[in-house]
């Protein structure tokens, strides 16, 4: 196809036109990823929060691991297709890059969301559990150092 001086022009536009709009807010996989990110961001808040300052209750704390193992492995993976970044997003071009350690790590999330909740569901003592606890904030910490761009 032939695409003339007007062909392009109009293309440009397009092109910027769809550019700005993404700017104004994520859409799509892209929001639904931050989306799941924001509710496991708030379910570590309860957690914190419970092991801080009480009050100790593994029924709760058994649910909201229960809903982080749910957004991790493949649910996660699924939020990613190759090259979803838009303007509004923090992720990083190596998730693609880099592909099996991504999903070694979102598969590390879901272990260990998993083994706090086999573990409050086990009705463990809070020295367990805690430590657990840490051992999910560091799958956390591990993915975002590589694969998300720093504020
Ligand atoms: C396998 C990698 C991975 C793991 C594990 C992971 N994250 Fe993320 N997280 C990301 C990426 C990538 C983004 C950026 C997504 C984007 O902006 O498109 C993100 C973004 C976020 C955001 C911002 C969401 C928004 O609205 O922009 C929060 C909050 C968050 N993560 C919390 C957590 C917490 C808490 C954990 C651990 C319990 C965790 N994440 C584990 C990869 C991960």
């Amino acid at each position: 196809m032939r695409i003339g001086r007007t062909g392009l022009v109009v293309l440009t536009g397009i092109f910027v036109a769809g550019a700005a709009w993404a700017q104004e807010g994520a859409t799509g996989v892209v929001k639904e990823r931050m989306d799941a990110m924001s509710d496991i961001g708030d379910q570590m808040k309860i957690i914190g929060k419970m092991m801080k300052s009480g009050p100790y209750d593994t029924a709760t704390l058994a649910t909201a691991s229960g809903n982080i193992a749910g957004h991790a492995g493949p649910a996660l993976l699924k939020l990613f297709p190759e090259g979803s970044i838009q303007e509004t997003s923090d992720a990083k071009q190596e998730i693609w890059t880099d592909w099996p350690k991504f999903q070694a790590l979102a598969g590390d999330l879901e272990a260990s969301a998993q083994a706090l909740k086999d573990l409050a569901e086990d009705g463990a003592g809070k020295e367990l559990t805690s430590a657990a606890f840490g051992t999910l904030a560091g799958t956390c910490k591990s993915c975002h150092e590589t694969f998300r761009v720093k504020k």
